[in-house]
């Protein structure tokens, strides 16, 4: 992520499930690219009834009232031949990917008035090869040279080395929109050495939203005697906004309403959804994802012969799943901060000990981290 003149600007892209973002190095920092007011592009893409193609927030918008020609969460296809149908035309996940990567180099070049060819892209750490190449493949149809692809952990504790001198173990535990992953990393200097990683590149939010729609629908079937899941597909859309944001707000609210007004019309009479979900309630619901990545957690942290000291949880979701299942780790006092402009993830210290699994470490570039580095004690999981 580097501008080495203005004739050559390299990006670093967070390709994300529910958002992306593009960075650059701009003078001696990293900075977030994009309009004034936004620098988080929501990863939809859709083709409105005219026929005008919507990237970011307007596609999220539409999602709303026609879900048939809007797409999300695509990344969860990445590497798989599955097409996906946009009003009338069909794309491949590497194209509607694509889409997203064209709207942030745009974002990126108004905003640093050069022309944008090269980026990295970061990953999941448990991406197989076939999402790694599909996503190298999306770069390059959006007219980008992709000169490295970087697992995200490595990204995230490379960027919070850059804010926090001295050498240092920490916990990396990034909870996405729909992929996990948990790393144990060292950081001096330039230098990142990945100590262990496990994840599951299936696992995120969406599920969570999942969980908490089947409870609405549930809800929805038992009242009215309607299954939204058949044939009410902007119903069933709305239903996935106002579970997306319930969601949110008991990350935050002890009880939250779902309320939607006229849902599906049946035999000219608005039938309503209205239905309050306790976070107590939730937090059952979602115990057994946040307990599976808790379970990552131990075994990064056993493979890196490291156990966990204090967490540096800013985000609110984050702070959920410690919640959720307090009893399984120490809650620290670190202070609360985010190392790349927003907080996907958190950050516990481990206390040094003198054994670990063996590892190699890589020496990074002064500006332009290429950290190819993988986890030997990792074992991949992923379905
Ligand atoms: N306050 C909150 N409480 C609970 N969940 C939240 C909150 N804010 C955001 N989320 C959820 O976080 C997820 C998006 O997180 P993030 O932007 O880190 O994902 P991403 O980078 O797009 O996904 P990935 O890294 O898996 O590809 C969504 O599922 C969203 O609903
Ligand atoms: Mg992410």
């Amino acid at each position: 992520m580097t501008m080495s003149d203005a004739s050559e600007c390299i990006v670093g892209i967070d390709l994300g499930t529910t958002n992306s973002e593009i960075a650059a190095f701009v003078g001696d920092r990293v900075r977030v690219l994009g309009p004034a007011d936004r620098k988080i592009l929501p990863s939809c893409v859709g083709l409105s009834p005219q026929g005008e193609l919507l990237v970011g927030e307007p596609a999220r918008h539409q999602m709303l009232v026609y879900p048939d020609r809007t797409v999300r969460s695509i990344k969860r296809k990445m590497g798989t031949d599955e097409k996906v149908a946009l009003g009338d035309r069909t794309l491949s996940p590497q194209e509607v990917s694509s889409l997203i990567l064209r709207e942030l180099v745009e974002w990126a070049r108004r905003q640093l008035q050069c022309p944008i060819q090269k980026a990295v892209i970061t990953v999941p750490a448990y991406f197989s090869d076939a999402q790694r190449n599909a996503t190298r493949e999306a770069g390059v149809l959006a007219g980008l040279e992709v000169v490295r692809i970087l697992n995200e952990p490595t990204a995230a504790s490379l960027a919070y080395g850059t804010d926090h001198a001295g050498r240092q173990t920490v916990l990396v535990y990034d909870l996405g929109g729909g992929t996990f992953d948990v790393s144990i990393v060292t950081l001096e200097g330039d230098v990142t050495e990945v100590l262990a990683s496990h994840g599951n590149n299936h696992l995120g939010g969406d599920d969570f939203d999942q969980l908490l729609m089947d409870r609405l629908l549930m809800q929805f079937k038992t009242t009215h005697g309607v299954d939204l899941r058949e044939g009410h597909r902007v119903a069933y859309s709305r239903l996935w906004w106002a579970a997306e944001e319930a969601k949110r707000r008991l990350s935050s609210e002890q009880y939250v309403k779902v309320r939607e007004e006229s849902l599906v019309v049946v035999d000219g009479r608005p039938l309503h959804l209205d239905v309050e979900v306790a976070r107590a309630d939730y937090e059952e619901m979602i115990r057994p994802l946040v307990e599976s990545t808790l379970d990552s957690v131990s075994r990064a942290l056993a493979d890196a012969g490291k156990r966990a000291e204090g967490s540096d949880a800013g985000s609110p979701r984050v702070k959920t799943c410690i919640r959720t299942c307090a009893w399984r780790w120490e809650r620290g006092c670190s202070p609360p901060g985010s190392p790349g402009g927003r907080s996907s993830g958190c950050w516990w210290t481990c206390p040094p000990t003198r054994s670990g699994p063996r590892t190699w470490r890589r020496r990074t570039g002064s500006r332009i981290h290429t950290a190819t580095i993988r986890s030997s004690g990792a074992t991949r999981r992923s379905r």
